[in-house]
């Protein structure tokens, strides 16, 4: 199935007003995402905020049954959370470590990611390894292999980074977690909602992702998956009434899903629409989305080569609908500003949030233009051109 444009367009009012291309970092929500919210919020306004979640119960509830869908898994492996970063870090702080474990990431690992590692690392005596990239530039599966042993107690990879168009080879990296038994968690974040993400080819035992990126949902609301297999032995960082059941004066019970990564307080008209964008996506089909934003994506790749003084930074074998360049002699804040005069949002991508990766190509900051099936090639055209005049210094 190929996506209808016109179709994508007329149902995302944002089109009329920019020229969006940061979808990873907030995709312009489609009509019925906003509705969703839009009507719940209204309802709560109305009737009271709980007895709206009441009325809803059913719409909010098939957020599960959505996500479930969309990852391949049952509604009992997926807890709903505030963001993809708490969904990780309530995965990653379950997981218990000594002195001597280690803990195998990648080159382009997200730095809230990196900076729970250093900190367990420092409270345990637990070792954080990189492991090494091939020469397209994603993670080497050759290393990985050699650096499994008996001591390494996670392995945890970001697939797609927040700095570029490099896609890990994620099913590869379950293949040998899976062999040698040891915990894999994924950070799809930036892959969620633009390719088809499937738990079991992927072979991942814990998955964090958000809404509000390429699954175009609400902001502050995100996800995690956790394999059952592995959840009974996973002891949430936090409980409340919600995670577990207070039984007696020194007893509580903890919850048998995933919800036991949850709390009870939570964004619910954001909760219902995210059900609606995950639906939403899946109309679309993720193959179709992920195909269109290929090819978007690398033609503008090959727009951006053909400009002088601009630098396409991707990386890997695989690479998806981030694209990120310099500008010689132009700092990327300038070029991000220079085009939302422009009405077209991009964003920057700077050393901090991807340290180990920016730092060995020796790279402070990138322009990041992230594109989402909804882009149309005429915008791309004019993004190109806005690109030319800049760097000619206009
Ligand atoms: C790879 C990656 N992981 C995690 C996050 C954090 O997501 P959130 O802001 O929803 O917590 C981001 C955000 O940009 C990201 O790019």
């Amino acid at each position: 199935m190929t996506i209808d444009l016109d179709r994508a367009r007329r149902e995302t009012p944002g089109t009329a007003e920019v020229i969006h291309l940061n979808n990873a970092g907030a995709a312009l929500m489609p009509r019925p995402v906003i509705a969703a919210l839009v009507d719940h919020i209204e309802l709560e306004g109305r009737i009271g905020g709980y007895e709206a979640a009441e009325r809803e119960a059913a719409r909010v509830e098939h957020c599960y049954d959505a996500l479930a869908r969309l990852l391949n898994c049952a509604r009992g492996e997926i807890a709903v959370v505030e963001n993809a970063t708490r969904a990780w870090d309530m995965a990653f702080y379950a997981l218990p470590f000594r002195a001597g474990d280690r803990i195998l990431t990648a080159a382009a690992e997200y730095a809230s990611n990196v900076i729970s590692f250093l900190q367990v690392a420092k409270r345990t005596g637990a070792v954080v390894e990189v492991v090494p990239n091939d020469d397209s530039g994603q993670l080497s599966l050759a290393a990985l292999e050699r650096m499994i042993d008996a001591r390494v107690k996670l392995i945890a990879v970001t697939h797609v980074p927040t700095n570029g168009g490099l896609v890990n080879p994620a099913a590869g990296i379950g293949r040998l977690a899976r062999a040698a038994g040891i915990p894999f968690l994924l950070d799809a974040c930036q892959s969620a909602g633009q390719m088809p993400l499937d738990v079991e080819a992927l072979g991942c035992d814990m998955l964090s992702a958000t809404g509000r990126k390429y699954l175009r949902g609400p902001r502050g609301i995100g996800f995690l998956y956790v394999r059952k297999g592995l959840l009974g032995r996973l002891e949430p960082p936090f409980l409340d009434l919600h995670a577990a059941r207070w039984t007696g004066a020194r007893e509580f019970e903890l919850r048998s899903d995933a919800r036991r990564f949850e709390n009870w307080e939570t964004n619910v008209a954001a909760k219902l629409a995210l059900g609606v964008a995950v639906d939403y996506a899946l109309g679309w089909g993720l193959e179709a989305v992920y195909a269109r934003v290929r090819a978007l994506a690398e033609g503008l790749r090959v727009g951006l080569r053909r400009i002088p003084g601009a630098v396409v930074r991707d990386l890997g074998a695989e690479r998806c609908g981030i694209v990120t360049f310099t500008l010689q002699g132009i700092d990327a804040g300038a070029v991000k500003a220079a085009l939302a005069r422009r009405a077209i949002n991009v964003t920057v991508s700077t050393l901090s949030s991807t340290r180990y990766d920016m730092e060995a190509r020796g790279l402070e900051e990138l322009v990041r233009a992230s594109v989402h099936y909804y882009n149309s090639e005429e915008e791309l055209e004019r993004f190109l051109a806005a690109v030319a005049e800049i760097a000619k210094g206009r």
